[in-house]
């Protein structure tokens, strides 16, 4: 109840940048974690964890020596996070500063997450954010996020999936009705 809480707080205070009324379902979590090799990596990223729903699942299941970094930029959501989640980096940034961050690491990043509602962004700083999730992952990383279902036929929706196309070689999507509202999980790679 406290999460859900915590982000209605966030949602009134940032609603564009919030982007959803509610944390992602259990089921859109673990479309997002199907068929992806969490226990080796070394470093992973989550971008916009907001309240963490997925973000414990990922820690759940990272080996001890793993890195899993979160950056957020609502307030909010970072304080909730840093008292709910201990094994993790939490950041307060904009997601466009990643690479700041993987640089100071020294080594790239074998997965990144993304909860940020793109659709909700203009399309430069979208495309921003994209072109930095590809320069911090791996030759054969992996990038998974999400994206609300209605907003896919908005322009602006539309332009994601043509930026995420255009940025990686590997696009695939996955459908998930069971999330309030439903979702597609798009799982990206830089090599085919
Ligand atoms: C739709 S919520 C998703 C929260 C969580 N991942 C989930 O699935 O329930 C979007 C989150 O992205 C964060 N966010 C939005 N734009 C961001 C940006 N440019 N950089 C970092 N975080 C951002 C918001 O503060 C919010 O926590």
């Amino acid at each position: 109840m406290r999460h859900h809480l915590t982000f209605w707080k966030a949602m009134f205070k940032k609603p564009l940048t919030t982007g959803a009324v509610v944390p992602s379902s259990k089921k859109l979590c673990n479309r997002m974690l199907e068929q992806i090799r969490l226990e080796e990596a070394d470093c992973v990223v989550e971008l916009g964890p907001g309240t963490g729903v997925l973000t414990k699942k990922i820690a759940l299941r990272l080996k001890k020596d793993a890195v899993l970094l979160c950056i957020d930029v609502n307030p909010i959501m970072v304080k909730y996070l840093r008292e709910e989640i201990t094994n993790a980096r939490i950041i307060h940034d904009n997601a466009e500063h990643l690479k700041d961050y993987i640089e100071e690491m020294g080594a790239p990043a074998d997965l990144i997450f993304s909860g940020i509602p793109f659709s909700t962004l203009p399309q430069r700083k979208a495309e921003k954010i994209l072109e930095t999730v590809k320069d911090s992952l791996k030759p054969d990383g992996k990038f998974v996020m999400f994206q609300y279902m209605h907003s896919t036929v908005h322009p602006r929706g539309k332009g994601i999936l043509k930026i995420l196309r255009q940025k990686f070689k590997n696009v695939k999507l996955k459908k998930v009705f069971g999330n309030i509202p439903p979702a597609f999980v798009f799982t990206c790679s830089k090599s085919l």
